[in-house]
């Protein structure tokens, strides 16, 4: 099977490239800026309809939260409208279109989630990433994912960023008023490739790490499991983040989990993570 990336260039999209490459009879089409910027929407179906994938797994989007914020017509381009562009292609081919999604559709208010809930984002990603959503429900062969939180060597997330940050004795800001789950990206790209090779029912699933954490017990949790000695400074949310950001999103996954699909905890991940960011840092050491 042909799968198409987008993000290819992404922290979960080279993960999901390298699972699919492992697969005997899958072959990944890497999709990244270089091949097809998404902000130029009109080139979107011609590109897909040239390609031929026999699915599409859509990673790619603005996901600077503050960033954002910031550049609201640039969020909306890519995040919303290239992803109705993307979805009229998986349409064109009768082919499934993956769309992977966030806990930040939601407000933070209730807290837990469900598949079901009904999503009001509070920023302009979680708004604009919700409108991917909803453009890519217009196409019958869906799966929407979502997931929180992610972390892994390469991402720009705060917790992916973390060993680098400690190595080099910058001080840590760490909330301690925001829960989720954070999620980590070789395992979420595992189980997605499951969800199309075990062709699931369409529809909208859940798939975050299973233990929720405040950002401060992820660098507590990390500085006890790898044994490094350094400060973090406890703040509160508003005081960092430039876009408002929910206050709890734990997203329960119902729907994969009872067909054996989830993420285990981020605890259980950061020893090899922390090793693999040491590793990946001394690899670039003339
Ligand atoms: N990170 C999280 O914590 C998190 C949590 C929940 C859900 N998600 C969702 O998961 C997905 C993947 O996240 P990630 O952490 O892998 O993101 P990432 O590392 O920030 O990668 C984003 C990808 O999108 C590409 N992209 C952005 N603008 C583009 C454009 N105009 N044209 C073509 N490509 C463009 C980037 O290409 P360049 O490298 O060229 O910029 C990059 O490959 C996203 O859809 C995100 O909304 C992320």
């Amino acid at each position: 099977m042909k799968v198409a990336v987008t993000g290819a260039t992404g922290l979960v999209g080279r993960h999901l490239l390298r699972v699919i490459a492992a697969k005997p009879d899958w072959m990944p089409i890497p999709v990244s800026r270089a091949f097809l910027d998404l902000r130029e929407t009109d080139r979107i179906v011609p590109f897909f309809l040239n390609l031929r994938p026999q699915a599409i797994i859509h990673t790619a989007a603005v996901t600077g939260v503050d960033a954002c914020e910031a550049q609201p017509d640039l969020a909306e381009r890519v995040n919303h409208l290239a992803t109705v562009e993307i979805t009229k292609a998986a349409e064109h081919l009768d082919i499934p279109l993956l769309y992977l999604s966030t806990d930040f559709v939601f407000d933070g208010q209730k807290g837990r989630y469900r598949e079901e809930d009904p999503p009001h984002p509070i920023n302009v990603y979680g708004r604009t990433k919700w409108q991917g959503e909803q453009a890519v429900q217009q196409w019958e062969k869906h799966y929407i994912v979502r997931t929180s939180w992610i972390f892994g060597v390469g991402g720009k997330t705060f917790f992916s960023q973390l060993p680098h940050r400690i190595q080099q004795g910058q001080p840590i800001q760490a909330t301690t008023d925001q829960w989720s789950c954070p999620t980590y990206a070789p395992a979420l790209a595992e189980q997605l490739v499951r969800i199309l090779e075990e062709g699931l029912p369409y529809g909208i699933y859940h798939l975050p790490g299973e233990e929720a954490a405040t950002p401060m017990e992820f660098v507590e949790t990390l500085q006890r499991t790898v044994g490094v000695r350094f400060d973090a400074v406890p703040v509160p949310r508003e005081k960092i983040h430039r876009a408002p950001r929910p206050r709890m999103t734990i997203l329960e996954n119902h729907l994969l989990k009872a067909l054996g699909i989830w993420v285990p905890g981020y605890s259980q991940f950061l020893r090899k993570f922390w090793q693999d960011a040491v590793g990946e840092k001394r690899r670039h050491i003339p």
